[in-house]
């Protein structure tokens, strides 16, 4: 399977007038923002505030009320964006073959670290067996994990910290060209987050399987949905800012750090401490 990567700053994810209502509770209320190739995103805001909701829309998981979600389908070279409640289910599967999802309780199904990231590639990476082995050690370890220690564990036996490197391992084994993370360090103490935020960098930046990288194009695009400051300062990510189902902040975190608006305010005042421990 071959993916074709976007030139650098291409629109990858485009979303506009995004709404989402449970009942009469509106979650989301008019989202619009784009991210493009490339960039490391990270969309903030309270608990609650409808962070995980607005990751699902743009990872085709729900449906808007109102409003578009476009995405590049990367198995095709230079074909327009495609509409995520538009397309059948065997496009959709297509799309997501250049996506990989790391979910905030891992989503580790029972069974070995190897079974669980070989699962995907059987199914979809037409590898053979012994391809498929030598991929799951090779993430294994750019997971930074020691590779004959944790390869033949069960999920069951992991450490939080372990179970969340094995989860980010999968999603590097699929060799993706977008990152979907959802509040990859809440839980962990504060010496593992800070080994997370590394390897999530390092992801970022990492060549793909076999690439020359090619002037220009992007190698990967990151969005991470947190409420981790620490993780802010030490990636110094594009910040966006949710509150009250808007976006009231778009941009560059050192500019985010000095805004003005009440909510970034507020969440900038809180102590990381407090964070840690918010579901
Ligand atoms: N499937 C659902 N049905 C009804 N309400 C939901 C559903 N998913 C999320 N919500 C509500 O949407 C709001 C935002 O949730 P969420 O996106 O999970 O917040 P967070 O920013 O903490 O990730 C919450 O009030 C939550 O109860
Ligand atoms: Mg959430």
């Amino acid at each position: 399977m071959t993916l074709y990567p976007l030139d650098i700053g291409a629109p990858e994810i485009v979303v506009r007038a995004l709404t989402k209502r449970f009942g009469e509770r509106e979650v989301l209320r008019g989202i619009d923002f784009s991210i493009n190739a490339g960039e490391l995103v990270a969309i903030v805001g309270a608990s609650g505030g409808g962070k995980t909701v607005l990751l699902d829309h743009l990872t085709g998981l729900m449906v808007p009320s109102e409003g578009t979600v476009n995405v590049v389908d990367h198995t095709k070279p230079d074909t327009p964006m495609v509409d995520l409640n538009e397309i059948d289910d065997d496009r959709l599967d297509e799309v997501r073959l250049a996506w990989s999802i790391v979910f905030q309780r891992n989503a580790l199904f029972s069974g070995t670290v190897f079974d669980n990231i070989a699962l995907w590639l059987r199914e979809h990476a037409g590898m053979s067996e012994e391809q498929i082995a030598r991929r799951v050690r090779e993430s294994i370890s750019a997971a930074a994990l020691d590779v004959d220690d944790v390869i033949g564990k069960d999920r069951d036996s992991l450490s939080g910290g372990m179970a969340k490197r094995v989860a980010i391992a999968r999603a590097i084994a699929a060799d993706p060209l977008v990152l979907f993370y959802d509040e990859p360090t809440t839980g962990l103490d504060p010496v593992i987050s800070a080994q997370i935020h590394e390897l999530i960098w390092n992801v970022h930046h990492r060549a793909r399987q076999g690439e020359t990288h090619a002037a220009g194009k992007a190698k990967r695009t990151s969005i991470v949905v947190t409420h981790d400051k620490d993780l802010l300062r030490r990636l110094g990510p594009r910040v966006v800012m949710l509150d009250q189902g808007r976006v009231v902040y778009d941009g560059a975190y050192e500019q985010f750090q000095h805004s003005t608006h009440p909510a970034a305010v507020e969440y900038l005042r809180k102590m990381p401490e407090l964070h840690g421990r918010e579901a």
